[in-house]
């Protein structure tokens, strides 16, 4: 059986994501693993070339990681006929450009999120991918989170009865890097580098919102720059001119109330970076990135206030945790498989560029509700 080989142009890979999830746990474990086995017997195998504007930090990169093919010339690479798909995990300010080039050179695109800076923009890039006939797909990597993959199996299974309410708690303590580095890119904290928790959070919070618990209808959005000032890669000290922390509440389809806590000022008193307590009528589960724990109706215990007398229900053990009963994999190489499989066979893959335009939705109403403190309606987007 012969391999299919599939030529991946990456762009902005010397990044945080593009090196440790993309190249790192995605590409090079694919290839470490032989590919991704078909049903016919033949595998997929991705044969990345590395892109990037610094040659020696992209030669570095490539050396490190035992990736043979590197270069600093994106258009020669467009160019070449052999390598097929465009990954895209640059700064988000170029990414719609550079997607409509990759796009116009007849490559199926891979982007990290968010696809675009403006829902204009997001739509746009769906409807070139769609005209060009060309395969198109957005990092949405919670979504295999090996949390998240139990929840999706306590909903399928029923064990919530009718979903009532999510309450999402994502956020942890990035240092201002003044005393301690910084442990995010400083572009994050600089809304005129297209940073911000809003931009950055709400983009995810809506395909999650979305694919588990119904269509979000609405969003209330209250941002903060709580730190305003912070030190950079090089140890210069600049103006955060992005926000920080959101607070955000969200009304889903069938009534299902939403509310996600995002902040990079939170100090972690819980059990993951981000967690989801979901209430039913019949149970409630409360997830992290791997573990969930969940308490069905019959085993829910029966507290009554009294303020007088110290809590007698350690609430902590009265949760059972869900058995993983599978091998989970890395969660953005599990949505890579997905997309290569989609490329070279064309079967369905839901997560495409009219998916990612409506985070960058969601994003776009968050900031205005903000701006306008008002909720407002999000208005369908089917392209
Ligand atoms: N899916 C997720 O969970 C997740 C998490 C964090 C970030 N992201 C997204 O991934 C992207 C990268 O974020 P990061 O945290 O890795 O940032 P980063 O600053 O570590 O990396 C950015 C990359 O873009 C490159 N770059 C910058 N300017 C460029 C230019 N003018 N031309 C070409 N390349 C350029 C940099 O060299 C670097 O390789 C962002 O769009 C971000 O929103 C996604």
């Amino acid at each position: 059986m012969t391999d299919i080989r599939v030529g991946i142009i990456m762009n902005g890979v010397t990044g945080r994501m593009g090196t440790n999830q993309h190249l790192v746990r995605s590409i090079n474990a694919i290839r470490a693993q032989g590919g991704i086995a078909l049903a016919d017997g033949r595998r997929i195998v991705p044969d990345p070339i590395l892109v990037g504007r610094n040659k020696a930090k992209i030669e570095a990169l490539a050396r490190a990681h035992g990736v043979a093919r590197w270069t600093t010339d994106l258009d020669a690479a467009l160019a070449n006929r052999d390598d097929t798909v465009y990954f895209d995990s640059a700064s988000t300010g170029l990414r719609a450009s550079l997607i409509r080039n990759a796009i116009a050179a007849g490559k199926h695109v891979y982007t990290e999120k968010p696809v675009a800076t403006t829902v204009a923009d997001a739509l746009d890039l769906y409807h070139r991918a769609e005209r060009a006939g060309v395969r198109h797909g957005v990092v949405q990597d919670k979504l295999w989170l090996p949390g998240l993959l139990k929840l999706r199996t306590l909903i399928d299974s029923g064990f919530f009865g009718r979903i009532l309410s999510v309450r999402g708690e994502f956020g942890y303590w990035v240092f201002e890097g003044d005393w301690q580095e910084a442990q995010r890119p400083s572009w994050n904290y600089r809304k005129e580098d297209d940073g911000g928790i809003i931009v950055d959070m709400l983009c995810h919070w809506r395909y999650v919102l979305d694919n588990l618990f119904g269509g979000v209808r609405s969003v209330m959005c209250i941002g903060a720059t709580h730190i305003p000032a912070r030190w950079d890669e090089r140890g210069a000290r600049y103006d955060a001119t992005a926000d920080d922390a959101a607070y955000a509440t969200f009304e889903l389809a069938d009534g299902v109330i939403a509310q996600i806590n995002s902040s990079w000022c939170t100090r972690v008193r819980r059990d993951d970076l981000a967690t989801f307590h979901v209430d039913g009528t019949l149970g409630s589960a409360v997830a992290g990135l791997t573990e969930c724990y969940l308490q069905p109706r019959a085993a829910t215990p029966k507290p009554v206030w009294n303020p007088d007398v110290p809590q007698t229900i350690d609430f902590g053990s009265t949760w059972q945790k869900m058995p993983a009963n599978r091998v989970f994999e890395n969660a953005f190489k599990a949505e890579w498989e997905l997309f290569l499989r989609h490329v070279v066979d064309g079967g369905s893959f839901r997560w495409n560029l009219l998916e990612g335009a409506k985070g960058v939705q969601l994003a776009e109403l968050g900031l205005r509700s903000w701006a306008e403190r008002r909720m407002l309606d999000v208005p369908a987007l089917d392209g």
